[in-house]
């Protein structure tokens, strides 16, 4: 097949939402229209109930089994569908808005019960960030949940995106009818407690005078056509373009569980989201139809087996074809590196590739070369943008309870500051080594992991900081001044950038005001130009 159609048959996406929302669920019925699965119950929900470091690395180990789930590949009506599996808890957000940089669209879960989650705010912060174009699917309407007009003023007020309904709930809860489609103009029938692979086709009803409505509905049909009467009102008709730019999100209505809304979901997807896009880097844009290949590391998955330490580096393909075997340049180190045997994710599979395009994510086997951020190409020195880490929120400092393993502890902690699984932070020499993060689970994962997978032993000592950031500045004396009146609060990034701890949003508000030459970031990307990309915290 020719180069360009690959690229243009490829949608890569990823489904977010607060936990239990309905995500996996969501998940594994998308995967049955595609004929990825083929029963109920396949997926295994990446949830961590009791929230625990074992619980964690009981999910991980089956996952390592089958690391397939990370990035579920299918083929639905022509189209290479891949999507991007995303961690389920919060302690893990990172590696949801690392995987948020690889993906070119989203379909975003909300429960009508609940509304707009705080998980969801923050996730949509980071689509918001680089404009990812956003479906929303609002779920559980077997459920009595809040009235639909709420809810969507409630999406447009808390994630800052407009919306578009392209269905519309009739009735919810034990009396929820159905939906009309907008779209296809389409009545869709509920049927309570219908747990089918096969959606059910709409019943055409382009006119809602048609008294077809009323034979079917009764009298919710009335209220119906106030409904659709008001929605036409209010909502501006979709606009392809200003969903493509992030603008507008269309949205649907449905409950996953019984598989209600879904097929329509997946129809109106493949019809409108973005095949791979243009992606920046540092020096310029990298357009999906270049001849020579590019790709960027988001994830990287260890080998929980302490006999094997190859890991899984997870590439997302930028441009150009990727060949097995062909010589690549690692740009951060300069090597050049062949991979043997690359793997693919299809229908939840691992499958050795010859070759892969723009929007596919592929496994490449790792001896210790990768970083997450790191970019392959063809020989041109250049990074993608994309990879931020943001300021993390609990800090500890790591305190070595074996000496003789102390080469293990500084490989272990090496290694998975790597993976991204926290942020290192360094002060007087790397002597004292500061733990980054963004949730408490996090170090019961380092800890637990130093020990089974490196043999070395540590506890953590808590830090009161509130928030770490990196500084700089024009005038190099500025943040040397700062260096020495806070020398306690001052470290480095494993990057050798400079990094200074608040210890409240007050005094983070100070020092910002007392050092107005100096620029604070909130989120790494300054270091590669995209500054303007930044998080800013709100300072109260
Ligand atoms: P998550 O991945 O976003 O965390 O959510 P998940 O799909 O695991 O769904 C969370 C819970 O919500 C599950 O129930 C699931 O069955 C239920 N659910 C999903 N979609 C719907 C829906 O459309 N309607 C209703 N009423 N419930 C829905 P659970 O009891 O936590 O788990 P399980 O024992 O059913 O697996």
């Amino acid at each position: 097949m020719d180069y360009l159609e690959e690229i243009r048959k490829r949608r890569t996406f990823a489904i977010i939402s607060h936990p239990d929302a309905g995500k996996t669920t969501l998940t594994e019925k998308l995967l049955l229209f595609g004929g990825a699965i083929h029963v109920a119950g396949a997926v295994k929900s990446n949830k961590v109930k009791r929230g625990t470091a074992s619980d964690f690395m009981e999910i991980e180990r089956q996952r390592g089994i089958s690391v397939a789930t990370s990035v579920m590949g299918f083929d639905y009506q022509g189209l290479r569908i891949n999507l991007l599996d995303t961690p389920g808890h919060k302690d893990f957000a990172e590696d949801t808005y690392r995987t948020l940089t690889a993906v070119d669209s989203v379909i975003l879960v909300v429960d009508c019960v609940k509304g707009v989650e705080p998980q969801t705010e923050r996730l949509m912060e980071v689509c918001r960030m680089r404009n990812t174009p956003v479906i929303v699917f609002i779920n559980k309407m077997d459920r009595e949940g809040r009235s639909p007009v709420e809810l969507l003023d409630e999406i447009e007020e808390k994630l800052n995106i407009r919306v578009r309904p392209l269905s519309w709930p009739i009735s919810m809860g034990r009396s929820f009818k159905g939906v009309y489609n907008l779209y296809d103009r389409s009545l869709y029938l509920f049927q309570p407690g219908e747990n089918t692979l096969l959606g059910s086709d709409g019943l055409a009803i382009d006119d809602l005078s048609d008294c077809l409505l009323d034979e079917r509905l009764g009298d919710y049909a009335a209220r119906l056509r106030d409904d659709i009467d008001l929605v036409e009102g209010v909502y501006e008709p979709l606009e392809h373009k200003r969903y493509l730019e992030g603008e507008v999100a269309p949205v649907f209505f449905g409950s996953a569980i019984n598989n209600f809304g879904v097929k329509e979901l997946l129809d109106t997807f493949i019809s409108i989201a973005p095949e791979p896009g243009a992606r920046p880097a540092d020096s310029r844009t990298i357009l999906p139809h270049e001849d020579r290949f590019s790709g960027f590391v988001f994830k990287i998955h260890a080998n929980l087996d302490p006999r094997h330490r190859d890991r899984l580096a997870f590439l997302r393909i930028c441009s150009g074809k990727f060949e097995r075997n062909k010589l690549y340049y690692h740009v951060r180190t300069g090597k050049n590196l062949r991979f043997r045997s690359p793997a693919s994710f299809m229908a939840q599979e691992k499958l050795l590739i010859e070759e892969a395009y723009p929007g596919d994510v592929i496994g490449l086997y790792d001896t210790g070369n990768f970083k997450i951020g790191d970019t392959l190409t063809e020989g041109e020195r250049i990074l993608f943008h994309g990879i931020p880490s943001f300021s993390p929120e609990i800090f500890k400092e790591v305190v070595n309870m074996d000496p003789m393993k102390s080469k293990q502890l500084e490989r272990g902690i090496e290694q998975l500051m790597d993976e991204g699984v926290a942020q290192l932070f360094l002060q007087n020499d790397g002597n004292r080594k500061i733990i980054g993060t963004v949730g408490e689970l996090q170090f019961d994962v380092i800890q637990y992991r130093l020990l089974q997978e490196y043999g070395a032993s540590c506890r953590f000592s808590p830090l009161d900081f509130f928030k770490a950031c990196w500084i700089s500045s024009e005038v190099k004396e500025k943040t040397d001044e700062l260096r020495r009146r806070k020398s306690g609060r001052i470290a480095f990034d494993r990057d050798g950038h400079l990094v200074y701890f608040a210890e409240s949003p007050w005094d983070l508000k100070r020092t910002m005001e007392d050092n107005s030459e100096i620029s604070f970031h909130f989120s790494s990307e300054f270091k590669t130009g995209a500054a303007h990309l930044c998080a800013v915290p709100k300072i109260s």
